[in-house]
Order: structure tokens, then C-alpha cells, then sequence
């Protein structure tokens, strides 16, 4: 009877295994997000137009990305394209370039923290902001919260960017499975979430993009080994740790 119930119990857990993976065709193991429902996800381009990062509206004319995605570009090289979930409906939203780049003056590479930088518009967008985690906001971190990462980045580790917007809930992290997994991992600064199995994650050209728990922007998109591999988590920039340093830069009039 134990016997059967084991084997009754694996093969059902079989079936929703290969059940997830035929889905995986989403961020990675995600699914559809509208715009609608998430007005400040944008995306960065080039002058032609291609897809290269993510970002988030965090006031009407401020959009916070990875400092990654914006080191070595200027403003005029690149475009915020806001209320657009289909990157090829050129008719919604609006595709703007910055008027200015703010990086993290202490940034060198993701992997060493400091990952961000916020870019500033030439007029405020209607679309609704995203407010990013301040200091008091940490417990928005704690191991095992779910939280929600959205982009148009790859839908496999070699795979093609997503045409349409995509989003993924995964868990946070303990420090100590972060540190194992990377040993240059720093905790101050960053978190790192994703099953222990791997299949869901952010890829290429999701990076800069949101992490979202409680209405709350807590973290942009970093960087990561392969993508969805398994105890390869994805790494994220730790915003609390940063809200010091982004207030004068998104919020200059105050
Ligand atoms: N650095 C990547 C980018 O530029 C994001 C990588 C995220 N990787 C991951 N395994 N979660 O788009």
C-alpha cells in the first residue's frame, strides 16, 4: 500500500514536472504580464530599436535600471520605451531617449554591487510609478518571501528575448545559499532568489528590470551564472541598501 502511494505520488510529480518545463517559455518557467497591471515596467533600447535591458518608472521622469545597462551608453544613444507589453506595437506607449544618466559612482561590475543607475526624462510619463524600498523596508528580504521579477529579457539561457512582457515569482534567498552558490556574492548588497532546482529565472536582457513584494520595487535585475540553472540563483541589487544614494538622484526637488 506504502508502495503504491509512493509510486501513485512520483508519477503525478512527474507529470507536473514535464507539465512546468513544456511552460518554460516565459522569462524562464514564467508567464504573460500586462501592461495594464504593471504601468512602470519599461525597457531599454538602442537607436534601432533593439531590446537590450529593463528598467522601472520609480517617478514621472526618473527610471531606475542596472548601472550595467547604461555604463559607456549615452543619453542619446538609447530609449526608455513605457506603456508598450509588445515591443513591436509601436503604436502604445511612448519610446523616449534621456535627457540624463545617473550611475552609482562607486559601481565597477555587478558581480562587485553598486549595480544601479537612474535615468532621467526630458518630461514626466502618465504612467504610474513604482516606489523603490527604503532602510526600514528589510524585512521585504527575508528568506523564502516570494517575490515577482518582470522583463522581456531570454526565454532560455541561449534562447531569443521575449516579444512580450513576462513575469515570475521566485523565493529569496538565504545569504548562505548565495554565498555557496558565488562566493563573490556580497550580502550587504545584493540577495539572490530562484529555486534550489533552478527553471525559473531572469536572463539576458531582463537585467536592470523589477523585482516587486509588497508594492514595493526591491530589487533591479543583476546578474547571474547561466540562467535557471540549478543552485544558480539569480542575483539582485538590495534597493534598501541604495535609497540613501537614489532619494537626491529621483526625487531632486525635495
Ligand atoms: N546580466 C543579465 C542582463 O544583462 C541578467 C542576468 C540574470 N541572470 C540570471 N541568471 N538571473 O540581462
Amino acid at each position: 500500500m506504502r508502495r503504491l502511494l509512493v509510486l501513485v505520488l512520483s508519477a503525478l510529480l512527474a507529470t507536473a514536472a514535464v507539465g512546468t518545463a513544456a511552460a518554460d517559455e516565459r522569462i524562464i518557467g514564467g508567464e504573460r504580464a500586462s501592461i495594464e497591471a504593471n504601468p512602470w515596467a519599461v525597457h531599454l533600447t538602442d537607436v534601432r530599436g533593439n531590446q537590450f535591458c529593463g528598467g522601472t518608472l520609480v517617478a514621472p521622469a526618473k527610471v531606475l535600471t542596472a548601472a550595467h545597462c547604461a555604463l559607456g551608453r549615452s543619453p542619446r544613444d538609447l530609449r526608455v520605451v513605457a506603456g508598450r507589453e509588445d515591443k513591436q506595437d509601436r503604436r502604445s506607449g511612448v519610446s523616449v531617449a534621456p535627457v540624463s544618466i545617473w550611475i552609482h559612482k562607486q559601481y565597477v561590475s555587478a558581480d562587485k554591487g553598486e549595480d544601479v543607475a537612474v535615468l532621467t526624462l526630458p518630461e514626466a510619463l502618465p504612467y504610474e510609478p513604482l516606489p523603490f524600498a527604503e532602510e526600514a523596508d528589510a524585512a521585504l528580504y527575508e528568506p523564502g518571501t516570494r517575490v515577482r521579477v518582470l522583463g522581456w529579457g531570454r526565454t532560455a539561457e541561449n534562447g531569443r528575448t521575449s516579444r512580450y512582457l513576462l513575469q515570475a515569482t521566485v523565493p529569496v534567498q538565504p545569504d548562505d545559499y548565495c554565498l555557496d552558490a558565488y562566493p563573490q556574492f556580497v550580502s550587504a548588497d545584493m540577495f539572490c532568489a530562484g529555486y534550489e532546482g533552478g527553471r525559473v529565472d531572469t536572463c539576458q536582457g531582463d537585467s536592470g528590470g523589477p523585482v516587486v513584494v509588497g508594492g514595493k520595487l526591491i530589487g533591479v535585475t543583476s546578474w547571474g551564472e547561466g540562467c535557471a540553472r540549478r543552485g544558480k540563483p539569480g542575483v539582485y541589487v538590495q534597493l534598501s541598501r541604495y535609497a540613501q544614494d537614489l532619494r537626491p538622484v529621483v526625487y531632486p526637488e525635495s
